[in-house]
């Protein structure tokens, strides 16, 4: 029998805790305050902070929107992050990625305070969880972590191939995995697109996470007979009637080697969500600290 990790009740439950801590804090006058950049007319940019912002109220997490023209220069941006920075009531900044091709991501990453820097994508939260000292677990790897956590999988020992080298999923993920601390000490592998022989790396995984952006990539024909099997991806294909999300993974395939498996939709994109709401209020407990 194969499990499918529900992403949607797990997201759910964190949230609910997250809500009474939120709770806890309104007790003592505080307010976790996340502020969201927008420098983009991308239409799929515009949805994602705006779910963004509509998770933030249902947890209680007050939230600023700022949006920028993507024509005006760069420094109009490093100008705003500036102000946020200095802020005393924004505990949190989340520019949306990609920004215009004027303004360089890594410059806005690095231009945030790394305390407000709820994505970790700065050089200092890097180095911290590269370090095995986190301060802030990237969204998405730190989603897939719960995940896997929640659905009893062990990871000490585990042979875990991840498919993707991104520094938002595939790098953070691995030096998670690597960590000496519950939820790591696995043997990780970081597949990539001039990898030689893929099916090799994933037909011997405990554990395949599929974050490449291409999709259906993975395949039952490539995963080892009851492999846990994570799909991060999240691709809009064009069909007959329309367009449909599918993964990394081809999900019916997969299924039928795999004994856990996580749906897309409804498997690590809530969690994603649910981590930054998470990240927020740990940024408000520190700078409080
Ligand atoms: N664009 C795509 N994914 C992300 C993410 O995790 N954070 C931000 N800020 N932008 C993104």
């Amino acid at each position: 029998m194969t499990t499918v990790i529900d992403g949607n009740a797990v997201a759910s439950d964190l949230r609910d805790r997250l809500t009474g801590r939120i709770d806890d804090l309104a007790t003592e006058g505080v307010t976790p305050t996340l502020a969201t950049v927008l420098m983009s007319d991308d239409p799929a940019s515009e949805t994602y902070v705006s779910m963004k912002q509509s998770d933030c109220e249902e947890v209680g997490i007050a939230t600023r929107d700022v949006e920028i023209d993507p024509d005006a220069p760069a420094e109009r941006l490093f100008d705003t992050l500036d102000d946020l920075n200095s802020d005393p009531e924004v505990d949190g900044v989340l520019v949306q990625m990609p920004t215009p091709d004027q303004v360089a991501d890594s410059e806005v990453i690095r231009r945030l305070d790394p305390m407000k820097d709820v994505d970790g994508f700065h050089p200092e939260n890097v180095g911290l969880l590269v370090r095995g000292d986190p301060r802030y677990k990237p969204c998405t790897p730190h989603g897939v972590q719960h995940l896997l956590d929640h659905a009893g999988v062990e990871t000490e020992g585990a042979d875990v191939v991840i498919v993707g080298r991104s520094n938002i999923v595939g790098k953070p993920l691995a030096n998670m995995l690597l960590q000496k601390t519950a939820g790591g000490n696995a043997t990780v592998t970081v597949c990539h697109s001039r990898t030689d022989d893929l099916a090799a790396h994933t037909g011997r995984a405990d554990i395949v996470v599929a974050a490449a952006g291409v999709p259906e990539l993975v395949d039952g024909s490539m995963l080892a007979e009851d492999s846990v099997v994570i799909d991060v991806g999240v691709n809009r294909v064009e069909t007959e009637d329309g367009s449909t999300l599918v993964g990394d993974v081809a999900f019916d395939s997969a299924s039928e080697l795999a004994s856990a498996i996580t749906p897309v939709p409804g498997g690590v994109g809530p969690m994603t969500r649910a981590m930054l709401l998470y990240n927020t209020v740990k940024a408000a407990h520190l700078r409080r600290d």
